[in-house]
């Protein structure tokens, strides 16, 4: 996209990128360096004392050296302290994003990141070179489509990856994985950060047919007169206020083997949420254009999977709509019935995501024999209340299911936080004149919490788990490898769970 990630194997001294990255952990010694002043043939040892780089985390410094006729960037990122014998791989990813965006704010075109051996954190050389495969891919990533090119020509930051000796054998696996990851989670992005009037429903369903079509996935479109026949009267009803035709879109991927488990994705497509007549304040409107992440993070999660053929079936389904207050729209008070018969009050149209996926998980769970089915949803503002940005709501009542979810989550960086979840939370939704309301109440508060509720009155027996992702998905602060705009929260835990499923 904007960058392009590469396996190299050449020596420091044949490097010949803009910018070196060199990564230490907090109290290296000089033999940690020794190789670097050896090769490029600069006092580094006695310019990270001087400038008194330690190699703590989050640390960053830049030598620039002449070889006569340009510059050489070398980068100096620190890797912290280690816990239990072992470097954190999260301040590892960080450390990678810090040098990436480095070179990409002094518009080089070039950095090769020397990346130290996999044994130094709690992770098999396999999964580190895809993981720093995708950091790497996801740090270079930028939004540029509308901004000015610079001379005309497309400028792409080339990030070569330069491993250890010993996890050089794991390259080409670990590489292929982490191209089609990163490929996954920046196409997310791109999609989120599309300004929403070019992302219509109809547009993020024939991208999901086109995108299906390459892959080998089945799919299958509903348009709006589709949906309302099948009597998913939840997407009807946030779809009546906008002039664009919803969708439901369907993909599926089929393992090989014979009596492999099937897991279910349902994604929240708003491609604009104006908060239909329960209008929005101005402010709180500016971003809502991430508000298909969900839809977006399980249609690519898909299409990661369709090309890396794991054991196991996937079935992604998303429920495609603008929320817009046109003169049809849905009124507070009106009252909506769903897929699977059940009705609800709606008292503020903004609370419309979980119309939306009452309907694609009644049908999910009706129509699939599914092992689980987990949605991903930018579903309350409540959310990022609860657990700030850094973390992704995990909401179940299996604890089994949200294990599995909360593994995927720390092995793929893409953080959840589980939030309590029961019957008491239930009394909340409860309506006088519909089977629910799709508020909560001032007395229970917790508004994350009574969404789920919510969705769970449209699962049935099948395994749950709800992802709120209104606080990871957008303009996340602070992490190095993310920038302003939308993060592709997600991916990376629903790609690490079809690949890893176990029954
Ligand atoms: N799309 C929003 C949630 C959201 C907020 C996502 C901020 C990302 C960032 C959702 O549709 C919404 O508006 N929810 C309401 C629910 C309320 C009316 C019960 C909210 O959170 O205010
Ligand atoms: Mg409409
Ligand atoms: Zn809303």
């Amino acid at each position: 996209m904007d960058c392009t990630v590469s396996l190299s194997k050449k020596k420091i001294s044949e490097i010949t990128s803009q910018s070196i990255a060199y990564f230490l952990p907090e109290k290296f010694t000089a033999k940690d360096v020794k190789s670097l002043v050896k090769e490029c043939g600069v006092d580094v040892a006695t310019y990270l004392q001087d400038v008194k780089f330690t190699g703590a985390k989050g640390s960053l410094t830049v030598l620039p050296v002449l070889d006569g006729k340009h510059f050489t960037h070398l980068v100096f990122a620190g890797l912290g302290k280690k816990e239990a014998k072992k470097l954190c791989f999260e301040t590892m990813r960080r450390a990678v994003g810090s040098a990436v965006k480095f070179a990409q704010s002094k518009k080089l075109e070039t950095i090769t990141l020397c990346l130290p051996e996999s044994s130094l954190f709690d992770v098999a050389s396999e999964e580190f070179i895809q993981q720093m495969y995708v950091i790497a891919s996801v740090a270079g990533y930028k939004y540029d489509k509308f901004l000015p090119k610079t001379d005309n020509k497309e400028q792409k930051l080339a990030i070569s990856l330069c491993l250890a000796e010993k996890d050089q054998k794991a390259g080409t696996k670990g590489q292929k994985l982490g191209s089609v990851i990163a490929e996954s989670v920046n196409r997310t992005r791109y999609w989120i950060d599309t300004p929403p009037s070019q992302l219509t429903p109809t547009d993020l369903a024939d991208h999901a047919k086109k995108l299906a079509k390459e892959h080998g996935l089945t799919c299958t479109v509903f348009d709006e007169k589709k949906i309302k026949e099948l009597g998913m009267g939840g997407l009807a009803g946030v779809a009546a206020g906008s002039s664009q035709d919803a969708k439901f879109v369907i993909l599926e991927y089929k393992a090989k083997k014979a009596k492999a488990a099937t897991l279910g994705f349902v994604g929240k497509g708003i491609t604009f949420d104006s908060g239909g007549l329960s209008l929005k304040p101005a402010q709180y409107m500016e971003t809502m254009k991430e508000d298909m992440s969900g839809a977006a993070s399980v249609i690519n999660s898909l299409v990661a999977v369709a090309q890396l053929k794991p054991d196991v079936n996937v079935v992604g389904l998303v429920a495609l709509t603008e929320n817009m207050p046109g003169c049809s729209a849905t009124k507070p008070g009106d009252i909506l019935t769903f897929y699977n018969g059940k009705t609800a009050e709606v008292l503020n149209t903004d609370a419309e995501g979980r119309l939306v996926l009452a309907d694609a998980l009644a049908y999910a769970v009706k129509n699939y024999k599914l092992d689980c089915v987990i949605d991903v949803a930018t579903l309350t503002g409540a959310c990022l209340y609860a657990v700030g940005p850094f973390y992704t709501a995990l909401l179940s009542d299996n604890d089994q299911l949200a294990g599995k979810v909360e593994s995927s989550a720390s092995r793929s960086g893409d953080y959840v936080w589980r939030l309590p979840f029961n019957d008491d939370f239930k009394a909340a939704v409860k309506s006088h004149i519909a089977d629910i309301k799709n508020i909560g109440s001032p007395a229970i508060g917790a508004g994350t919490i009574t969404a789920a509720c919510f969705l769970r009155e449209f699962t049935d027996d099948t395994p749950w788990v709800h992802l709120d992702i209104a606080s990871t998905a957008f303009n996340v602060p602070n992490v190095s490898y993310f920038g302003k705009g939308a993060s592709g929260s997600s991916v990376r835990l629903l790609i690490d769970l079809a690949i890893n499923w176990k029954k």
